[in-house]
């Protein structure tokens, strides 16, 4: 299936800037005296977090507050948080004790270049990091910042991100095909969701509308893993940035091993098209949202 619109470029540089602009001490600088020292632990963020990577999910939020009509720049913190925390779960899911992995982003893991005691509190100070720019630059006052808080720790917590990366090493290889799916939704979907959820709590539209949004937001998740565990497989580690085969070698329960690949493919085309469906009962410019969802299906890295 071709793109219909290109990839939203748009929005992936005021993310990049705004990335890279972010001041990690402290502002108060009696306090920032007090942080001397740290410059290896926010050379360690700074590495990963400015890696590259395809800032899929904060495009994501920021694809979903445009068909809401909000101002891009009214979203870019909490957008921001959202790949601070992606980073995160990428520095820690590589770590020896979990996938032991050596390459990301085209570079050495966090924990082969910092050490893994660097690596653990660079992903620590991330997400702690990313709650701080909700609080104290995300646009809206308190109650929309604990409103997409809300959104976020649900969404990384023992019901999102973390359960979901527990589950997947727990029980690695042994997941039927219900529980490999609900694994998924967790580790990977959850958060994707609150790129979307966040968006609603900004500019919320009526119920009906904003419940095709969080299956959109499913939809996509559960697409964006599915094809993650094919790329393993089949894909190419110049374009990824990370090994691949990696799940194979370690015996894990993917959509690859549990489905076969070709029944992967096909469940991933059926996400596609399910995405695309609940787009079209969602009002507004939803064009980037849909070459968002394109994008996650044809990906090659
Ligand atoms: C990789 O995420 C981890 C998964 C949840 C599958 P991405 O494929 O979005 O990685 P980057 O951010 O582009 O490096
Ligand atoms: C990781 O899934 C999902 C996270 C929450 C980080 P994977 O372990 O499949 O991600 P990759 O393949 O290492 O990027
Ligand atoms: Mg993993
Ligand atoms: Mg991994
Ligand atoms: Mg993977």
């Amino acid at each position: 299936m071709s793109t219909s619109t290109p990839y939203p470029e748009h929005l992936r540089a005021r993310i990049e800037e705004f990335l890279r602009e972010i001041d990690f001490l402290p502002a108060d600088p009696a306090a920032r005296d007090h942080a001397a020292g740290t410059e290896g632990l926010v050379e360690a963020m700074r590495y990963s977090l400015l890696a590259g990577g395809k800032r899929f999910r904060p495009v994501l939020c920021l694809a979903t507050g445009e068909a809401l009509g909000v101002d891009p720049g009214r979203l870019v913190p909490a957008a921001a948080a959202l790949e601070l925390i992606h980073t995160y779960s990428l520095i820690h899911d590589d770590l020896p004790a979990m996938d032991d992995d050596d390459l990301r982003r085209g570079k050495p893991t966090c924990h082969k270049a910092f050490g893994e005691d660097a690596a653990i509190l660079a992903g620590d100070a991330l997400f702690a990091e990313a709650v701080r720019l909700v609080c104290e630059r995300q646009a809206g006052g308190p109650a929309v910042q604990v409103g997409m808080l809300a959104e976020i720790s649900r969404a990384t917590g023992v019901g999102g991100m973390v359960g979901g990366q527990f589950l997947d090493l727990r029980d690695a290889g042994l997941l039927s095909a219900d529980s490999l799916r609900r694994v998924h939704l967790l580790k990977t979907g959850r958060l994707i969701g609150a790129c979307v959820t966040c968006a609603l709590v900004l500019a919320p539209p009526a119920p009906t509308i904003a419940a095709h949004y969080r299956s959109f937001a499913d939809e996509l998740g559960l697409l964006f893993q599915i094809v993650d565990d094919i790329l393993d497989e089949v894909g190419s580690e110049a374009l990824l940035g990370k090994a691949v085969g990696a799940d194979a070698r370690r015996g894990k329960a993917t959509y690859v091993s549990v489905h076969g690949l070709q029944r992967a493919r096909e469940l991933a085309d059926e996400r596609h098209r399910q995405a695309l469906a609940l787009l079209n009962a969602i009002p507004g410019p939803t064009d980037d949202l849909a070459a968002l969802a394109d994008h996650v299906y044809q990906r090659q890295s």
